[in-house]
């Protein structure tokens, strides 16, 4: 068996694709998920598509002594962490709920970690961290200056695991990976997101309209400085994000990097608009789809673009796949996932 690696929200969107390629890597993963946004069915279809059974502790990053009986069950070499709410609106309105359990939640599972005998944790950070920026493209050397709480919650993580890093006698190392805006599903259909609550983003969104299940795509604004006029995104297949961590992970536990911690964009460099993507979808379903101009959506920013080099640089990573292969894995996912029922009104149904 491969080196055990501790991956918190491994039945998330994300988190369930990283699961895949570290038991494609050979890594052995042991998934922290309280399945506060996570259906418990994800594992069984992880474990369909890795052939292999999967442990799974069903634990809030936030219980120090649950944490620490998993870390002495499963000694882990490394840390993927995932597990954190991710709702930029809610953030607003809930701001105490997003520091409690995105940043103390990470306080304590580092402090745990690290006491366990630390080894390398790859941390789940996002493009947020910039804030409201309108130089492109945005590469790592630029400020860190988040615009909400959300934003806020994961630069402090990245500040509080940098610290822990340096800190004298330390026997931990950091990486964070600044994802930009994670679209697409796995190919086989198995896995993929599925929202429990109303989703805010584009892709899930247009799902719903093209499933019948919302009537319209409202597109926010076609009066921004970009090439349509519709807002433009650096789109990243949520495969070649979680390859990205595999191959984070193996560099930071052979010891390949040149600082304790370092900060990575997880982007492809290329950008598409809401229409782009809009069109994508339609040739993929081979219909068009509902769509009607709103007024742009508060907090929203024109463009989005990652400077992808130093991850290139730094893992040997760059992305492999496209708009259209993350639209038709989307279309494909949604297909399998109405099949099962998952999407159903009735919410206990299970896949296969
Ligand atoms: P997700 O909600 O699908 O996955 C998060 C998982 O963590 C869920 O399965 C949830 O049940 C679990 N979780 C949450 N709080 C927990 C806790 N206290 N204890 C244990 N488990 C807990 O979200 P995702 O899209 O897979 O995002 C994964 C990570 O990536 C998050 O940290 C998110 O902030 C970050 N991120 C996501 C995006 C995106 O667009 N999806 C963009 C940038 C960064
Ligand atoms: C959102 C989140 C951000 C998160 C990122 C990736 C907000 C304010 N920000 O940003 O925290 O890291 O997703 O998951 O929620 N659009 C429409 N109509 C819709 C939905 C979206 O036109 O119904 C447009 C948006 O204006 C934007 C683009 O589609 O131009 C992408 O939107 P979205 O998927 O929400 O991503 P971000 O805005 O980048």
């Amino acid at each position: 068996m491969g080196k055990k690696i501790l991956v918190t929200g491994g039945l998330g969107y994300i988190g369930s694709h990283v699961v895949v390629e570290l038991c494609a890597a050979g890594y052995e993963p042991v998934i922290v998920d309280n399945l506060s946004n996570a259906r418990a069915s994800v594992l069984e279809r992880l474990e369909r598509l890795t052939q292999q059974s999967l442990t799974h502790y069903d634990v809030d990053i936030r219980n120090r002594a649950a944490l620490e009986t998993v870390l002495e069950r499963t000694p882990c070499a490394g840390l993927i962490h995932l597990a954190a709410f991710k709702a930029v609106g809610e953030s607003v309105e809930a701001p105490l709920k997003y520091y409690d359990n995105n940043v103390a939640g990470s306080v304590t599972l580092f402090d745990v970690f690290e006491r366990a005998g630390g080894g390398g944790i790859v941390f789940s950070s996002s493009a947020m961290v910039y804030g409201d920026v309108k130089v492109f493209p945005l590469h790592e050397g630029m400020p860190v200056q988040p615009n909400n709480p959300y934003g806020s919650t994961k630069a402090m993580m990245e500040q509080i695991l940098a610290d822990l890093v340096n800190a004298p006698g330390a026997k931990t190392l950091g990486l964070s990976l600044r994802y930009f805006n994670p679209a697409g599903a796995h190919d086989s259909a198995l896995i993929g997101e599925d929202p429990k609550d109303r989703p805010n983003n584009l892709f899930p969104i247009v799902v719903q309209v093209a499933v019948g299940q919302r009537e319209t795509l409202t597109i926010f604004g076609d009066d921004y400085d970009t090439p349509d006029g519709t807002g433009v995104r650096d789109y990243i297949h949520v495969v070649d994000l979680a390859q990205a961590h595999v191959m984070a992970l193996r560099e930071l536990l052979n010891g390949g990097f040149e600082q304790r911690f370092t900060a990575l964009n997880l982007g492809t460099g290329t950008a598409y608009s809401v229409r782009e993507v809009v069109s994508a979808f339609e040739r993929e379903m081979g219909q068009p789809l509902p769509q009607t101009l709103g007024a742009r959506r508060s907090g929203d920013v024109a463009t989005l673009l990652a400077d992808p080099r130093a991850a290139a640089q730094a893992i040997g990573w760059t992305a492999q796949r496209d708009l259209p292969d993350m639209v038709r894995d989307t279309w494909r996912w949604a297909g399998a996932a109405r099949q099962w029922g998952l999407w159903d009104d009735d919410d206990s149904a299970a896949a296969p």
